[in-house]
């Protein structure tokens, strides 16, 4: 079978697989190819059991691999057979040399530029859709257009807003499409191509072009502001609970407000996920770089009020466990960074379990998706840790559950069998305000929300 367009995407991770998996079943003309440099991801994607978990995505696949989509190693195949290139691989914080601790670290970018040069045998389309400091494309036109061999490459930035939990459903109906291309002839024409593939399922209007620089910042900006939005209402959480006020009251009132709105104000135990941490702080370096001192400061507080919600939560566990939480049992509902993930980067429960074994706790993990990464992110910490996938039995005998995800199955379990079987006084510390504090209450629990007074059989509290 021929196709119309021939599509690479080098990374097969959390976003290369969905998105290239999306491309593929709206444009049955393209055949899309995504090859990585791990054997195991690429055998996990041509398996029944895919390497990441995500509601829709088995099917996803299943209605396209083999037909017109591949999972490959073959890197040099790959850049030689296709036309137009995403570049999906990861670019984490650096964590070592100038910038350790907040730049991104472009190895990974920069090693697919110089495969891109040295394998390429025609012109082609290189599309980011890594995100990337400002300015990296003119780093990647640099490398890839430095040979003077007939062959042109126009790079374009085209950022992925998907949200892990939801990739399938954001792939499917994004609220934009940004792509920012130069606006020289090439690449208005490049720019041109790439709506085409977007515009077989995505409305007109909501494909945004612009000037490429726009684009690269516009992800870093929007991850920075949802984050924002996040550590607003922690911070305000926190003054909720000295002032006897609701945050949940609070951020429905003010998110009612049709110019603020209502998302994104859930007070938690802080973001987590892969992506906020390290794009704020990219953001952060590439201001200090550029002088803009105030301007970093600004954004760096987000994360510093994120590392702060979390040793809070820490505190506020101590302090209603009578000041000592050596020797007890802590069952951990739930490890993911967000509900309907199995992914644990930057999850907040990894900070959380670590200062539970610090206090010198024991503690049970219990997740229904996330144990096999937890295992791997706790492994070599000192202490006692447990792994029960089953909440029930995970809490059994505990003195305390502190709720971490916001999984739906959290919602309806049996809480007076849950309470029958803990150690007395038992607690309930929601990082999530996801449970029926009052129900658990009734039921003997002393209950502990995030930014909400605590029910508590206390007297004196009362
Ligand atoms: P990931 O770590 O899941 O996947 C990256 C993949 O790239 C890995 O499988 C790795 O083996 C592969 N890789 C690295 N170097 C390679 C090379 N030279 N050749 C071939 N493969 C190589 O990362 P991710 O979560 O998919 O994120 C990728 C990018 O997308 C990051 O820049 C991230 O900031 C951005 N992003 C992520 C999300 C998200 O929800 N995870 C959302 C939007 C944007
Ligand atoms: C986020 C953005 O939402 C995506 O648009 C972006 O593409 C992605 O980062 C990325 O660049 O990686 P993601 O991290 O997958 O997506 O998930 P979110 O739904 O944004 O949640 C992030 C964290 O914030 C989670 O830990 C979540 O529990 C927390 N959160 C979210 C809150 O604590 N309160 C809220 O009200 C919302």
């Amino acid at each position: 079978m021929t196709f119309e367009k021939t599509i690479l995407c080098i990374g097969a991770g959390y976003v290369g697989g969905p998105t290239m998996a999306m491309i593929a079943a709206q444009c049955p003309h393209c055949r899309v190819t995504v090859v990585d440099i791990n054997p195991e991801r690429i055998g996990a994607w041509n398996s029944d059991n895919l390497p990441i978990y995500e509601p829709g995505l088995d099917e996803l696949v299943r209605a396209t691999r083999g037909m017109n989509l591949f999972f490959s190693t073959e890197i040099e195949r790959g850049i030689r057979e296709n036309d137009i290139i995403f570049v999906s691989v990861n670019t984490p914080t650096k964590s070592f040399g100038l910038g350790a601790g907040m730049a991104a670290d472009l190895q990974h970018w920069e090693k697919t530029a110089r495969q891109i040069l040295e394998f390429s045998e025609s012109s082609k389309i290189v599309i980011e859709k890594s995100t990337l400091p400002v300015k990296t494309a003119l780093a990647m036109e640099r490398i890839l257009n430095c040979r003077e061999n007939g062959i042109h490459f126009d790079v374009l930035s085209n950022p992925e807003f998907l949200a892990e939990g939801t990739a399938v459903r954001d792939l499917e109906n994004p609220d934009r499409i940004l792509i920012g291309s130069r606006e020289t002839d090439n690449g208005l024409k490049a720019r041109q191509t790439l709506v085409d593939i977007y515009a077989s399922w995505v409305p007109k209007e909501r494909i945004l072009t612009s000037n490429i620089w726009s684009s690269e910042l516009s992800k870093l900006v929007s991850n920075a502001f949802l984050a924002q939005r996040i550590s607003s209402i922690n911070a305000i959480s926190a003054l909720c609970e000295k002032a006897e006020a609701d945050v949940a009251e609070v951020s429905r009132a003010v998110g009612m407000d049709s110019r603020i709105g209502p998302k994104f104000l859930n007070a938690s135990i802080g973001f987590g996920g892969s992506c906020f941490r390290k794009d704020i702080l990219n953001l952060v370096y590439l201001c200090r770089n550029y002088g803009l001192d105030a301007v970093a400061d600004y954004w760096e507080s987000v994360v510093k009020i994120n590392d702060y919600q979390q040793e809070r939560f820490i505190r506020n566990m101590l302090g209603a466990m009578f000041n000592t939480l050596a020797g007890k049992r802590i069952c951990l509902w739930g490890f993911a960074f967000k509900a309907n993930t199995g992914d644990t980067r930057e999850s907040p429960a990894i900070f959380i379990a670590r200062r539970l074994l610090e206090e010198q706790a024991e503690i049970v993990v219990s997740d229904p998706k996330a144990l096999k990464n937890a295992r791997t992110d706790m492994a070599g910490i000192e202490g006692q840790i447990r792994y029960v996938e089953d909440p029930l039995l995970a809490a059994e005998g505990c003195h305390a559950i502190a709720l971490l995800t916001e999984w739906d199955l959290y919602r309806t379990l049996d809480f007076p069998k849950i309470f029958d079987s803990m150690a007395k006084p038992a607690f309930i510390f929601d990082g999530r305000n996801i449970l029926d504090h009052h129900r658990c209450f009734d039921i003997g629990f002393n209950v502990y929300p995030v930014g909400k007074p605590p029910l508590t059989h206390f007297l004196e509290e009362r």
